[in-house]
């Protein structure tokens, strides 16, 4: 098994990033954490929250964060994830506490408390509570198993033509992470638009019958109609991709690079330089992931749909 800590601003696709962490067997999800990213913090914290309630995930802890990134000022995701950042469903009050700590406060005690390299680290929105983890506490770094992230990408941009919205939202966290001596994986756009929710695993989905499952159907219905206005086919779930790439590695395959975060460009800023071919002469920091086996992925997230929807 895995011990996960998931980093979230949900989100829709943060959404499937909980349920596929809470319910895969392989899976000990030990905190979420949410940041200011897709909405305000308090927004997607009440989402992480309320996504537990619903699917009934119940001991696990969970952690409100960064409000806002270390230097620039917060960007937000509404044309994506709407004015709640969680539209679609109703959602239900939450049951769920919230712990006192913050998130930063809480990473570093999760992790130090556990045995040396046990612990992953998923962040699926901006860097900003990672990198003030770090800042807290910069032996993090050798004491987790690695951090693997959704953001960047080694092509495109989509906040930008150069930058990934998780990255851009806060460029000097992000520059961090990538420059900490932590094994990272970076599962960005490159990957993530491999997974678009299409209709037949929306059908899975449905054929699963469960209130979880009409939950899940209802958020893939509102993210279909976000992404069908920029001309893709069906929604790219990007933040599940991150976990699967934890629980099952092989789900993916990866290149190696130096990778590091554009901070200064004039029309690049935010974008994630990818070096694959040692041309920069920097030692390799990122396993970068290239293509997904989108069946695999699929048929893990349709079981843990089942598993906590039963
Ligand atoms: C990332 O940005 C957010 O809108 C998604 O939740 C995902 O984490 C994709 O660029
Ligand atoms: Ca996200």
């Amino acid at each position: 098994t895995r011990s996960i800590i998931l980093d979230c601003d949900p989100g829709h696709d943060d959404a499937l990033a909980i349920l596929l962490a809470a319910g895969d067997p392989r899976a000990e999800l030990l905190a979420i954490t949410t940041v200011a990213g897709n909405q305000t913090v308090e927004k997607v914290t009440r989402n992480a929250r309320a996504v537990c309630t619903v699917a009934g995930v119940e001991g696990v802890t969970v952690a409100q964060g960064a409000s806002r990134p270390l230097v620039r000022e917060a960007i937000i995701a509404p044309e994506y994830h709407g004015d709640s950042g969680l539209d679609g469903p109703d959602l239900p009050e939450p049951t769920v506490p919230l712990d006192p700590r913050g998130a930063a406060e809480l990473i570093v005690r999760t992790v130090m408390d556990r045995e040396p390299g046990t612990v992953d680290l998923v962040p699926t929105g901006p860097l900003t509570n990672i990198a003030l983890a770090l800042a807290l506490e910069p032996r993090l770094a050798e004491r987790v198993r690695g951090v693997t992230l959704m953001g960047g990408a080694y092509t495109r941009g989509n906040r930008t033509p150069a930058a990934e919205f998780n990255i851009i939202a806060d460029p000097e966290a992000a520059a961090a992470v990538f420059a900490a001596p932590w094994p990272v994986t970076m599962v960005g756009l490159d990957l993530t638009h491999q997974a678009l929710a299409d209709d037949a695993f929306r059908s899975r989905v449905r054929a699963l019958g469960t209130p979880l499952a009409g939950f899940v159907e209802e958020l893939m219905e509102f993210f279909t109609q976000s992404y069908a206005r920029r001309g893709f086919p069906a929604p790219a779930v990007h933040d599940l991709c991150a976990v699967a790439a934890v629980l099952d590695p092989d789900v993916m395959t990866y290149r190696d690079a130096f990778v590091t975060v554009e901070l200064t460009g004039t029309w690049t800023t935010g974008m994630t330089v990818t070096d694959f071919e040692g041309l920069l002469g920097r030692p390799v920091n990122t396993r970068v992931a290239v293509s997904l086996d989108r069946d695999r992925l699929w048929d893990m997230t349709v079981a843990a749909i089942e598993r906590l929807g039963g």
